[in-house]
């Protein structure tokens, strides 16, 4: 087992259905600390490049659209095995295919409206927690 932190990212939807303290508690229950955390109306810019490993698919203008289309939660979770744990919770992307109980398919309506965004390797968590936090904006709870 290894302590782990991963970035999740909760999205415009779930922002907007009111559901950030549901999903914070998904996290908490099943022992994954948050150990940064900010909210945010990310620019076109920011979403362009955070997302920029799929500038060339077909879905990217509609996924930046979709990003920037009201605030977001960002946060930093630390936990043993968290990026795996993070995906587990959060469910397939495509809601229609996500497990019953989790995230997405309780929160969720559809593939680019899918509620929650995490970390999917240990290479693409360090890049994506250091794009939106500083070292000191990191908390650690050990
Ligand atoms: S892949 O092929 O596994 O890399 O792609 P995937 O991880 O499934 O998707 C990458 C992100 O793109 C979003 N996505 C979409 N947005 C809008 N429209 C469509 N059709 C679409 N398909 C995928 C998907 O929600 C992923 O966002 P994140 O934030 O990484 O979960």
């Amino acid at each position: 087992m290894a302590l782990e932190r991963t970035l999740s990212i909760i999205k415009p939807d779930a922002v907007a259905k009111n559901v950030i303290g549901e999903i914070e508690s998904r996290f908490e229950k099943a022992g994954l600390s948050i150990v940064a955390m900010k909210m945010l109306h990310l620019s076109r810019e920011k979403a362009e490049g955070f997302y920029a490993e799929h500038k060339e698919r077909p879905f990217f203008k509609d996924l930046v659209d979709f990003m920037t289309s009201g605030p977001v939660v960002v946060q930093v979770l630390e936990g043993e095995n968290a990026i795996l744990a993070n995906r587990e919770l959060m469910g397939a992307t495509n809601p229609k295919e996500a497990a019953a109980g989790t995230i997405r398919a309780d929160f969720a309506d559809s593939i680019d409206a899918n509620a929650v965004h995490g970390s999917d390797s240990a290479e693409s968590a360090v890049r994506e927690v250091s794009y939106f936090f500083a070292d000191d904006e990191i908390c650690p709870r050990v």
